[in-house]
């Protein structure tokens, strides 16, 4: 159980209030029966017993309201919880607690017996004070942001929102921008679950909003008192975009569109994009960020659409910058095993031998660590360097073919045996100029293939990861299984995608 400073000042401030209202419970009914009784020496009494009662019982009710609380989660960080129930929670907790307290001495007489009256009288106090210092909290903090959203847009971001960063890469990224100090706010529906951020909820600079960004209410809330947004959410990957070329058509390019609109309006002129190398699809050439592209599949056809949406937005009020990945390998607290590299070194490890389809196509790749930092460091550049720009992320060194990439794997684990099959029904093959990104950001990648193929191996042997087929690893594969068919009902769909796609 990890406690953080701002968690344990919480704990302190309900420690001062439960017992200023236990104290004021004992003072109002000294005074209720000092009105109504004047027997000669009971005043001096009276006091003395409470003052007994009070430093004999108070540090049990303490303790239980306080561990109540904690149970209850109302130390945590999740933001829709806070709001919507933290109050609810809040006031039963000082229930329960009141009630054991008060019950409690009854029981086991072995305490001091504190009245009936003061028991009431506390509860009723205690939910006030820490029932009212929470709504006060919360006004505050709704005022604070209302002033940071006026478009005042520092070039240092401090408060990044993260969208779709439940993920692969957003699972790292949001650790390394938590590392770093920023204050970050994710929105993701969780898809593929929460185990990856589970570790982030009681981290006092980690907010969560449960969500679907292609709801306008969500992104508007979650917009609110941020410097930028970074945007990683969507449907990744060829296979599991095709599954239903809508719902994918919607997360991919219209959110997207909306969702840059929506920044505007707010006057978040840093906005990161995710997109991906496979936009320049299938060539021959050496490919840098002018070439022409050449998508072949509804997945970069999504990124490319939501590239030029998001360039043709800019402008002084509004500085995208896209990032093109080349295909990640490594791991993340959200591995991935649609990935070749990935799930070509579990196949050399759990099988002993690994199936290539063709071979001879080329493509560019990056560790997730590195993928990223890139992001970071694009959050972190002046405006004036990144605003506008498209930015290949990896490098010039890791553009391999994926016989290389067998091969490579092959001589880290030599057991496995490497077998060549006929042509691969994935079209692409790309190699990757990285020179834009060393040059502007100064990016190279810390890690290298074998790297992501060492830690690949050292957690399936270690049995961190149990079965790499599972669909949880796999984007296609959760999004196609029975119980975790995911497709959100969309009413928003025919009511504004005419309007949005242009
Ligand atoms: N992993 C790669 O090899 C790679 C390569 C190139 C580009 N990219 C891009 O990087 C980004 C992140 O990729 P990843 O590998 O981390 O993906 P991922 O599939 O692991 O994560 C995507 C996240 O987006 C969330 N999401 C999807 N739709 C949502 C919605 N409507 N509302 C809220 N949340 C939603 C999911 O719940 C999930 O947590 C994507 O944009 C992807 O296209 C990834």
């Amino acid at each position: 159980m990890r406690l953080y400073r701002s968690q344990l000042i919480r704990i302190l401030a309900d420690i001062v209030l439960v017992n200023v209202g236990l104290l004021l419970a004992f003072g109002l009914r000294y005074v209720m029966v000092m009105v109504t009784n004047d027997a000669p020496g009971l005043a001096q009494q009276l006091f003395s017993d409470y003052r007994h009662q009070f430093v004999t019982t108070s540090w049990i009710l303490t303790l239980l309201t306080v561990a109540l609380f904690y149970t209850f989660g109302v130390y945590h960080h999740v933001r829709a919880y806070r709001q919507r129930f933290k109050v609810i929670v809040v006031i039963q907790g000082v229930a329960l607690s009141h009630l054991i307290y008060g019950f409690g001495f009854y029981l086991a007489s072995l305490l001091p017996n504190p009245p009936r009256g003061v028991v009431v009288l506390s509860w009723v106090f205690s939910t006030l004070l820490l029932v009212g210092v929470r709504i006060a909290r919360t006004l505050y903090r709704a005022f604070e942001e209302h002033e940071r959203a006026t478009p005042v847009v520092s070039d240092q971001p401090k408060h990044v929102l993260v969208l779709g960063g439940a993920g692969y890469i957003g699972s790292i990224l949001i650790r390394q921008l938590l590392d770093a100090g920023y204050h970050v706010r994710l929105v993701d529906s969780l898809m593929y679950g929460d185990r990856a951020i589970r570790a982030l909820y009681s981290h006092p600079q980690f907010e969560f909003v449960k969500g679907d960004f292609r709801h306008i209410e969500t992104v508007v809330r979650s917009l609110a008192g941020m410097d930028a947004v970074i945007h990683l959410g969507a449907i990744v990957g060829d296979p599991a975009c095709a599954i239903d070329a809508d719902f994918s058509t919607e997360i991919n390019l219209i959110a997207t569109r909306m969702l840059a609109e929506a920044c505007k309006g707010y006057g978040i002129r840093r906005f990161i994009f995710a997109s991906t190398c496979s936009v320049y699809g299938a060539s021959n050439e050496t490919l840098d960020e002018r070439s022409a592209l050449n998508p072949v599949s509804l997945y970069a056809q999504t990124k490319i659409d939501s590239e030029q949406i998001l360039l043709r937005m800019a402008d002084a009020t509004f500085a995208p910058t896209i990032l093109r990945f080349a295909t990640i390998y490594g791991l993340s607290p959200r591995p991935r095993f649609d990935l070749v590299v990935n799930v070509l070194t579990a196949k050399a490890v759990r099988e002993g031998k690994i199936t290539i389809f063709g071979g001879d196509q080329w493509r560019p790749f990056v560790h997730v660590a590195d993928a990223a930092r890139s992001l970071r460091l694009a959050l972190e550049a002046p405006l004036a360097s990144v605003g506008g720009e498209v930015f290949n992320v990896g490098s010039d060194e890791q553009n391999y073919t994926i016989n290389q990439i067998g091969d490579l794997i092959q001589a880290l684990i030599p057991s496995a045996e490497v077998i060549q099959q006929g042509a691969d029904v994935d079209k692409r093959n790309y190699r990757v100029s990285f020179a834009k990104i060393k040059r502007v950001l100064n990016f190279t990648p810390l890690h290298t293939v074998a790297d992501g193929v060492h830690e690949i191996c050292a957690a399936l042997e270690a049995g961190e990861i149990d079965d790499y087929y599972d669909a949880a690893f796999n984007n296609y594969k959760y999004l196609t299984a029975e119980t975790t068919l995911v497709r959100l009902e969309s009413p928003w769909r025919e009511q504004h995608a005419p309007a949005l796609i242009s």
